[in-house]
């Protein structure tokens, strides 16, 4: 079969680093094609080219056997031939109707949009490929499975050929992702091809054809999936063997350290988030918090690090009364974070990565005078060395951060958070996006803080992950704790039951 697109010998620099080095890629009509390897490997940056975001230094482009301008392939060109791209960051605007959002995005209609042919349009979408949504809802009122169907219905609205999805998983629910997966399948059996960027192999395993594997920017090989397993893959991304199995010490917890005792918090839109919820995390244990997003999770890691007040109830961090708290009264209090928006709340994009990594004790004496005046050397010489031991690729400590691949972006907040050994750490799904290495480092990090006394809550949605690092799992269901098991007295299906069916699943 003749490829839809294929790249040849593609290079492509940036300033300190060589992103792409002589990269052969191509898609089949009707494939489903994944891309994996290491954070900063080159996996946005190459599929950014195809869909003309950045030009590309060295090679060529071929649409169906022909070979296109490749040094001017624009944005627009690539439009033309059928390459869309999901992005993760969803381009919608969420005081519009979903109607208005795909009428507006789309080029090739006219000033004055017919809603009602586009509506139709959209319910036909819907039907045939199980992407419904409601025209007319408003996007904030759409969970982000619903955002992004939203998107791949703006994608087919230009007639796509090939759908560019780039982690599309790493913000959905286990159940919005089951849901993804039939899309993806069904968009694929009609015909159009997709090439699919994820960390998380049992899902490439699941709904892909052939894998394409880069590693510091080559091309390690393309393998058809019924010829590979999990662990070559990992060895080709990698370069080494990977354990995912954290050995985990003993588990003797020790006094209380974060106790929340009947608390109440109200959300961003007015409605009841925490419903007086009582939680208590020990020295020396990992509580594991699972639940479907949206129940609180996020409302509670905000009034545990202060970021939003409790309308009731009372929180002691080590048996001191916080139920006033405020951010800087939770970092005094030693409360680490690492935040569900990384990208909003963990950093300034515009920052390099010395400030970056001090951002939260740049007041403490070994990197100032008084807070004002700054130790340079001192933050230069600790930053280098957290670089180092997270393994962050960077193209230069003070270029912006905003200029690092996802996973790496994460790492400079997972290693600020990390590095100071809290006695309580709120950790919001800490290792999504993370390539397979820094999964297993983060995990053995998060173990090594727990040997040494913290007390750590994890919320995430991952349950494998769940089950793999935590002493105790609870659940949270529309605000309210509903069961708190020993890891060892569960299994997954039960905390699935209970994440969705609340109360009913524990009664
Ligand atoms: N606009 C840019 N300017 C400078 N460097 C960039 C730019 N975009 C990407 N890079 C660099 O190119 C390299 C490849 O980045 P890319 O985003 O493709 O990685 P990735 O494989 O998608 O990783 P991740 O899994 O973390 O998302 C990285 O070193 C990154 O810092
Ligand atoms: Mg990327």
């Amino acid at each position: 079969m003749n490829s839809y697109v294929k790249l040849k010998q593609i290079s492509k620099r940036f300033p300190g680093v060589l992103a792409l080095d002589n990269v052969d890629f191509d898609v089949l009509p009707g494939e489903i094609h994944a891309l994996l390897g290491e954070n900063g490997a080159g996996k946005t940056v190459l599929t950014n080219i195809l869909s003309g975001r950045y030009q590309l230094d060295e090679g060529e482009i071929y649409i169906k056997g022909e070979k296109v301008e490749s040094d001017n392939w624009s944005a627009r060109d690539a439009l033309e031939q059928g390459i869309g791209m999901i992005y993760q960051d969803f381009m919608l605007v969420e005081e519009h109707t979903v109607l208005e959002n795909i009428a507006l995005a789309d080029l090739s209609i006219p000033f004055f949009p017919d809603y009602d042919k586009i509506q139709s349009t959209i319910i036909e979408l819907g039907k045939k490929y199980q992407l419904e949504v409601d025209p007319n809802a408003k996007i904030w009122q759409l969970s982000v499975g619903e955002k992004q169907r939203v998107e791949i219905i703006k994608a087919l609205m230009h007639g796509t050929k090939v759908l560019i999805m780039d982690e599309p998983t790493a913000v959905l629910t286990p159940q919005e992702s089951d849901d993804l997966f039939k899309i993806v399948k069904k968009l694929a059996e009609e015909g159009t091809s997709i090439i699919f960027i994820s960390h998380k192999l049992p899902e490439v395993f699941a709904i892909c054809d052939r894998i394409t594997v880069l590693r510091k920017g080559k091309q390690i090989g393309s393998v058809n999936v019924s010829d590979t397993n999990e662990k070559e893959l990992a060895k080709m991304m990698v370069g080494r063997e990977v354990f995912l199995k954290t050995d985990k010490a003993e588990y003797k917890p020790g006094n209380p350290v974060i106790e929340l005792k009947e608390i109440s918090a109200i959300s961003d839109r007015q409605t009841r988030a925490l419903n007086k919820l009582s939680l208590t995390v020990n020295k020396g244990e990992i509580f594991g918090l699972a639940g479907v997003s949206g129940n609180g999770q996020k409302e509670l890691a905000e009034v545990i690090t202060g970021l939003r007040p409790i309308t009731e109830g009372f929180i002691y961090i080590s048996g001191k009364d916080i139920s006033e708290n405020s951010p800087r009264k939770a970092i005094r209090e030693g409360i680490g974070h690492i935040p569900d928006d990384r990208i909003g709340m963990g950093v300034v994009p515009d920052l390099g990565m010395p400030k970056s990594m001090v951002l939260k004790n740049y007041r403490e004496e070994r990197f100032s005078l008084k807070g004002i005046f700054l130790k340079k050397e001192a933050i230069v010489s600790y930053t280098n060395k957290l670089i180092e031991k997270f393994n962050i690729k960077t193209t230069g400590i003070e270029s912006p951060v905003k200029l690092l691949s996802g996973g790496n972006l994460q790492k400079v907040i997972l290693a600020r958070e990390l590095s100071e050994s809290p006695p309580a750490l709120v950790a919001v799904h800490p290792t999504q996006g993370l390539d397979i290495g820094a999964t297993e480092f983060v995990r053995n990090s998060l173990e090594n803080q727990r040997i040494n006394g913290a007390a750590i809550l994890l919320i995430s949605e991952d349950l494998e992950e769940l089950m793999a690092v935590s002493d105790r799992i609870g659940v949270i269901y529309d605000g309210e704790i509903v069961d708190v098991m020993q890891t060892k007295d569960t299994n997954i299906e039960a905390l699935g039951l209970l994440m969705t069916a609340g109360k009913h699943a524990a009664a």
